[in-house]
């Protein structure tokens, strides 16, 4: 059974049995900041005394303003048209209703193939699973997922991680450009791949092949996006600007549901209208006082540099993971970018007989949170992406209990300090 949760500050979580838990996976890759920040908490009790709710078609709030005006300054590019809805799924769905959309209004509906990548994942409301590279998750729900036959997959070739450039490009070939409304990708993965970058040049590639057929590049950045791969922007690793950017994680930090679309000027002029009014929404899309989270979030990661922290903390991470490979033969290697890392496990069961799920359990015993990763058991992984605001301690600390926790599944001579990791590291 689940713990009881009693509070949370920091990178720590405490259950109502007083047990502490270190969050070495935010949450779901999602607390950036950490838990229960002042300078984020007391503007959300602020802005609740003044108004929680006003509807979107109905009203402006001064903290979307500012929020918008923030996001296209850090956005790369054109990207200056922003909506808002409630989650990273709905801020998908919110991109395939735009590239349809355009496409159908351009005099092009046969235009409306999505190409994505098998592993992927970009949400569980139907649009965005159906797009997912995610079997796992997609399974037994193909009569709900209606876009199944406008939506096709690349798949990497055998033996490596993600598609290559040669891989996107014989898909794009095999569907034909001219029947393409959009690549939808995650720079680096998330929890499908675990973790794994997609290489700038075949982000490069493709911002190629979408100028050249005119369909969108869309970026799932609900992960990715605002500080967690140590820039602003997971494609900004690659120098592109992709047509469209999807944020969720990022923006709300856990502290309120509000995920968002970034267009381009291209983007918005072929939709004809405001983009609110063509994409039409939801209820709670964007309301005061996510807003006023959002606001404090993306304020906080300005003012601290929460980007550059990250990038920093990161090679740490990385260092102190490589360490802990050295150690343990389950782990098959330590990949990502930033903070968004992971650790490959054995498939072959001689080294490593058990899943992800195993080592996720094994963590939890030692005070240590974690996310399980993979969409097969080629790509059993575990997700190490603790807090951006993680400290050189913090992340000492973290390496410590996954060492115990990997003892837990194979055994070795735990470590007594984290200076042990460092110095093995490659
Ligand atoms: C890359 C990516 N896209 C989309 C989503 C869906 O976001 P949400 O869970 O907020 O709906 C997630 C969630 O894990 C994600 O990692």
């Amino acid at each position: 059974m689940l713990p009881v949760v009693s509070h949370a500050t920091g990178v720590y979580v405490y259950d109502q049995e007083g047990l502490e838990y270190l969050d070495g996976c935010s949450g779901a890759i999602n607390v950036n900041l950490g838990h229960s920040v002042p300078e984020v908490t007391s503007r959300m009790h602020e802005q609740i005394d003044r108004a929680c709710y006003a509807y979107r078609t109905q009203f402006r709030s001064q903290p979307l303003m500012r929020l918008t005006e923030l996001l296209v300054e850090l956005a790369p590019g054109d990207l200056r048209h922003v909506e808002y809805c409630n989650s990273g799924s709905e801020a998908i769905e919110m991109a395939l209703r735009l590239a349809t959309l355009i496409h159908a209004r351009a005099y092009r509906p046969f235009k409306c193939t999505v190409l994505t990548e098998e592993p992927s994942y970009h949400g569980m409301t139907a649009g965005a699973l159906g797009a997912s590279g995610h079997p796992l998750r997609r399974r037994d729900l193909t009569p709900l997922l209606a876009n199944q036959a406008t939506v096709s997959r690349v798949r990497p070739k055998h033996g490596s991680l993600r598609a290559g450039v040669h891989d996107w490009e014989a898909a794009i070939e095999r569907i034909g450009p001219a029947n393409l409304s959009a690549v939808l990708i995650e720079p680096v993965g998330g929890a499908s791949s675990g973790a794994v970058p997609t290489a700038p040049e075949t982000l490069r590639r493709l911002r190629e092949l979408a100028d050249q057929h005119q369909f969108l590049l869309i970026a799932d950045e609900v992960m990715s996006g605002l500080g967690r791969t140590g820039r602003w922007f997971g494609c900004e690793h690659a120098g592109i600007t992709p047509d469209v950017i999807v944020l969720g994680k990022g923006i709300s930090a856990g502290f309120a549901p509000i995920a968002a679309l970034l267009a381009s000027d291209k983007v918005a002029d072929a939709a004809g209208q405001p983009l609110g009014t063509v994409l039409f929404g939801h209820t709670m899309a964007g309301t005061p006082l996510s807003a006023a989270a959002g606001l404090a979030v993306v304020e906080y990661l300005k003012a601290h540099d929460v980007p550059a922290h990250a990038a920093e903390a990161g090679e740490r991470l990385h260092e102190l993971l490589q360490g802990l490979r050295q150690r343990h033969r389950v782990i098959s290697d330590v990949r990502g970018v930033g903070m968004q890392m992971a650790l490959g496990l054995h498939s072959d069961a001689s080294r490593f007989p058990g899943t992800s799920l195993d080592l996720v359990e094994a963590a939890r015993r030692e005070g240590l949170l974690l996310y399980p990763s993979g969409v097969t058991p080629a790509l059993e992984s575990v997700m190490v992406a603790p807090p951006l605001v993680s400290t050189d301690a913090e992340l000492d600390e973290l390496a410590v209990r996954l060492d115990r926790a990997l003892t837990r599944l194979s055994p070795a001579a735990p470590v007594a300090d984290a200076s042990q990791l460092l110095s093995s590291g490659c």
